[in-house]
């Protein structure tokens, strides 16, 4: 039996800090075994739009890293929101600050998307995504539609036709199709091309919508794109252990305080950063695909951004523990609830 796990730090492609107390609360976690995250660019007051909120977004991450002693080995890697007034000159000067991509969201579909984008087609639209294309900045996507008379549950699948007119339209276009939860996102990364991927986080392949609203309303399950089906969730965990570099981690840990989740419209959101490399391992052992995590969660990601995977280790080993109930302000993913590995 293995009881040791020694990998890389983690590439998490998609990760929120927020902002703030909120910022400075949640940074350790991912800083503690990863060496590079994706930072979404949906913080309230101030989102990240252009090169300016670039840099001062970096600089308050990099401040709160500055502060932890021994100072991690972590680099926030940053995004601005492409949003309809968006414009190849805004992406251009984000690009020459360091923004690594551009992320979508589209209108009223996920937590602070009161602003997202309305339309893919429109002639900024597509602009905008031309000169993305021509920089080779890759285009993440919250691939999810708020359509009339579509249930919650139906939001990635009917996003799917409008991605795939996208990568039609800007064939060399670098895309990411994120937290997919669907067997038909499953299936439609997989027959595209290979600057076409999509990210998967750890919630996703370990809940079904039962564990949102089947056995009481359990707020710190939920999340958007809301966890699906058997077959959905099935469909992800053989993604992730067949070894196709398509598909990476990104976690997708979204804190929110404990008071905006407990109430009657609660925020969507999972904090897994607390628990990740762990749930990870458990899930991948669960599955007969611990050989299949490193690539999964340290390689793929890295060498979709262009970079190498990290070359300082982490360790695992096989030790149970209980999660705690609360940090800070905010519930964890699996609060309360038993994790049979532990990050040394
Ligand atoms: C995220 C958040 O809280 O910012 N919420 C979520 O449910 N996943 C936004 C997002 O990634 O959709
Ligand atoms: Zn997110």
């Amino acid at each position: 039996m293995i009881t040791t796990l020694t990998l890389p730090r983690l590439f998490d492609a998609h990760v929120h800090f927020r902002n703030d107390e909120m910022l400075q609360l949640v940074v350790p976690f991912t800083a503690k075994y990863a060496s590079h995250a994706i930072v979404m660019p949906n913080t309230r007051p101030r989102a990240i739009l252009t090169a300016e909120d670039v840099v001062w977004y970096n600089s308050e991450i990099e401040r709160t890293l500055d502060q932890l002693r021994p100072r991690p080995n972590f680099k926030p890697l940053m995004t601005i929101e492409i949003r309809d007034n968006t414009t190849p000159e805004i992406v251009a000067r984000a690009h020459k600050v360091g923004a690594v991509a551009g992320k979508v969201y589209p209108l009223g579909v996920t937590t602070n998307s009161n602003e997202g984008l309305r339309n893919f087609f429109s002639k900024e639209s597509l602009e905008t995504f031309e000169a993305m294309q021509f920089l080779g900045m890759p285009l993440l996507i919250h691939g999810e539609l708020d359509l009339p008379r579509t249930l919650v549950t139906k939001r990635e699948e009917v996003f799917l036709p409008t991605f795939l007119r996208l990568a039609d339209r800007f064939p060399k276009l670098k895309m990411v199709l994120e937290h997919i939860t669907t067997k038909a996102a499953v299936a439609t990364i997989r027959h595209l091309g290979p600057n076409i991927n999509a990210t998967i986080t750890a919630h996703h392949l370990c809940t079904t919508l039962n564990d949102v609203v089947g056995d009481g309303i359990r707020p710190h399950n939920m999340c958007m794109p809301i966890p699906k089906d058997f077959e959905d969730r099935d469909a992800l965990i053989s993604a992730v252990i067949s070894g196709n570099p398509k598909f990476f981690l990104g976690s997708d840990t979204a804190p929110h305080p404990r008071e905006k989740k407990e109430c009657a419209r609660g925020a969507c959101g999972v904090f897994s950063a607390p628990i990740l490399p762990e749930l990870l391992a458990e899930i991948f052992e669960k599955a007969n695909g611990l050989s299949y995590l490193e690539e999964f969660a340290c390689d793929f990601g890295a060498e979709f951004y262009g970079l190498k995977p990290a070359t300082e280790k982490i360790t695992l080993i096989k030790e149970a523990w209980t999660v705690p109930e609360i940090y800070g302000n905010v519930v964890p993913f699996m609060a309360g609830e038993a994790l049979q590995w532990k990050l040394l």
